[in-house]
C-alpha cells in the first residue's frame, strides 16, 4: 500500500474512534451555527485534530485544507479533509456519517479514504489502483438504463436561490428511475456508487472537502464524475454527477436542462 494511503487511513481510523467514543454524549455536545443550517460540534474540531495531528506526525511539511480549521502550509501535497460529513444525522443519531480524506499531488487527487465508523466501512483508493471497500475491490454497477435504478442525491438545504433549479431536476429524475434517497453524508454517498450500492448521485453546492476522496473512489471503481453540466469542474463549483459510463449520459441529459450554469 501507498505510504500516503497508509497514514490517511489511520488518520480516518483515529477520527472514527473520536466520533463513536462521543456517540453516548451527542446530547450534551456544545454545538455552534456556522451559517444558515450548518452546525459544527466540539466533535467535529476534535475529530479534525485528531486528522491533522496524525499526518503532520508522518509530513510535518504537507499543506492541510480541513473543513473547520482551513487552509495551512504550502506544499505540491495538500490533504483535504472533511472531519465528519454528516454531521447533523450525527447530531441527530441517524446512522449515516463518515470521515472523509483525500490526498491531492500537484493539482491531482491520488488517495482517497471515506470511513464510517459506526460500520467500521473503509472505502478507500489509489489512483491506477482500483477502489476497495476493506480488503475487497469494489465496482459502480453494471445498469444500462435509468428504468429501474436507485439514485442517491443531497438537498441544497444552505442555499434557497439554488432550491427551484434543484427540485426541477430532481423531478425530473423521479419520473425515471425507480427511486431516490437523500442519505445526508456525500462523500458516503459516492462511496455507495462506487460500492454499487446505488446506480448514480448528484448534487450541487458541495465543498471540496465533501466530495475530493469520494469522486477517486468512483473513478477508480469504473464509474465517470463530471459537473452537472458534463465538465471537470466539481472539485471548484461543488457541482457534482456520478454513475456507471452507460447512465452517466442519461442522468445528465435528465438534470442539464434545470441546472445549467446553476452555482452556488
Ligand atoms: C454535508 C453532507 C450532506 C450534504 C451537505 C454537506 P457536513 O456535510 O455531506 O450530505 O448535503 O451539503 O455539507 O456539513 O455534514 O460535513
Ligand atoms: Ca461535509
Ligand atoms: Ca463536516
Amino acid at each position: 500500500m501507498h505510504p500516503l494511503l497508509n497514514i490517511a487511513i489511520r488518520a480516518a481510523r483515529n477520527a472514527g474512534n473520536v466520533i463513536i467514543r462521543a456517540l453516548p454524549h451527542i446530547e450534551h455536545l456544545e454545538i455552534e451555527e456556522k451559517g444558515k443550517n450548518d452546525y459544527v460540534s466540539e466533535v467535529d474540531r476534535l475529530a479534525e485534530q485528531e486528522i491533522i495531528n496524525t499526518i503532520k506526525k508522518a509530513y510535518p511539511d504537507h499543506a492541510i485544507l480541513a473543513e473547520e480549521s482551513g487552509e495551512s502550509g504550502d506544499n505540491d501535497t495538500v490533504w483535504i479533509i472533511d472531519p465528519l460529513d454528516g454531521t447533523a444525522n450525527y447530531l441527530h443519531g441517524f446512522p449515516q456519517y463518515a470521515v472523509s480524506i483525500a490526498v491531492v499531488v500537484k493539482g491531482r487527487i491520488e488517495h482517497g479514504v471515506v470511513y464510517d465508523p459506526r460500520s467500521d466501512e473503509l472505502f478507500s483508493a489509489s489512483r491506477g489502483e482500483g477502489a476497495k471497500l476493506n480488503d475487497h475491490r469494489i465496482r459502480v454497477t453494471n445498469r444500462r438504463h435509468l428504468d429501474g435504478s436507485l439514485m442517491a442525491t443531497g438537498f441544497p438545504f444552505r442555499f434557497p436561490e439554488l432550491q427551484e433549479s434543484y427540485f426541477k431536476s430532481f423531478h425530473a429524475v423521479f419520473s425515471k428511475v425507480s427511486d431516490i434517497r437523500r442519505p445526508g453524508s456525500a462523500s458516503l454517498d459516492l462511496a455507495y456508487v462506487a460500492a454499487g450500492r446505488v446506480d448514480g448521485y448528484w448534487e450541487l453546492a458541495l465543498s471540496s472537502w465533501d466530495i475530493a476522496a469520494g469522486m477517486l473512489l468512483v473513478e477508480e471503481a469504473g464509474g465517470i464524475v463530471s459537473d452537472c453540466e458534463g465538465n471537470d469542474s466539481s472539485l471548484k463549483t461543488g457541482n457534482i454527477l456520478v454513475s456507471n459510463v452507460h447512465l452517466h449520459k442519461q442522468l445528465l441529459e435528465t438534470v442539464q436542462p434545470h441546472l445549467a450554469g446553476v452555482t452556488k
